[in-house]
């Protein structure tokens, strides 16, 4: 067994919070462990609990039509959340059971080492780059300590409100370029980047 075969079973076997007396599944991440790119979105939904995937319900579809935009599926790429099993009624992850969840994604990330990280929503993107806010800097790459990080709106926000969505599909287009970049020379620092001490994860 390698060690992220062995990660994901730690993953499954989590009882470290409150979350998994109601889940049916817990949704630990999918796709290429080799993958350069890295989308992780907030929690699991009812479909995800369901099935132990996640971006398998309505948002995942749209997910899926992004992908394919820029030439990729979902096996190419690691699809994670920040927490991993479903909130009830799918309220927003409270702090703790984020806090409790975030070494897993901590470990995902140093085992697949994804040269650019998209985050989806606005509680992935305040675990990256706390203080920011997904109005002001989605579609605008944030490069720290060697990792591209890409913030955008949850594919799930373009499902309420009708005129995301093509906000979201002209962010998702430049994420071709960041990978590109990233293979030649890595992306600049933006003015104003957090340090990466600021950074609540490693
Ligand atoms: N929304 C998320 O943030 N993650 C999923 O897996 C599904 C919907």
């Amino acid at each position: 067994m390698t060690v992220l075969n062995t990660l994901v079973e730690e993953i499954i076997n989590c009882r470290s919070c409150r979350l998994a007396e109601g889940r049916t599944n817990v949704v630990p991440g999918e796709g290429s462990w080799q993958s350069g790119l890295m989308l992780i979105g907030e929690a699991p939904g009812l479909q995800e609990d369901k099935q132990g995937r996640p971006f398998v319900g309505a948002a995942g579809k749209f997910l899926d039509e992004l992908l394919q935009m820029i030439g990729l599926s979902r096996p190419e790429v690691y699809i994670a959340n920040v927490i991993k099993c479903r909130p009830p009624q799918n309220r927003d992850p409270q702090p703790d059971e984020i806090n409790v969840c975030k070494p897993w994604l901590e470990r995902q990330i140093s085992i697949i080492e994804p040269k650019v990280i998209v985050t989806l929503g606005r509680f992935s993107l305040s675990l990256f780059l706390p203080g920011k806010t997904i109005g002001n800097c989605h579609g605008k790459p944030f490069c720290i300590n060697g990792i591209t990080y890409f913030p955008m709106y949850h594919p799930a926000a373009a499902l309420h409100q009708y005129r995301l969505r093509e906000v979201i599909k002209s962010d998702m287009l430049k994420i071709p370029e960041l990978l590109l970049e990233q293979q030649t020379n890595g992306t600049s620092e933006e003015a104003g980047d957090p340090p990466a001490q600021q950074l609540t994860l490693f």
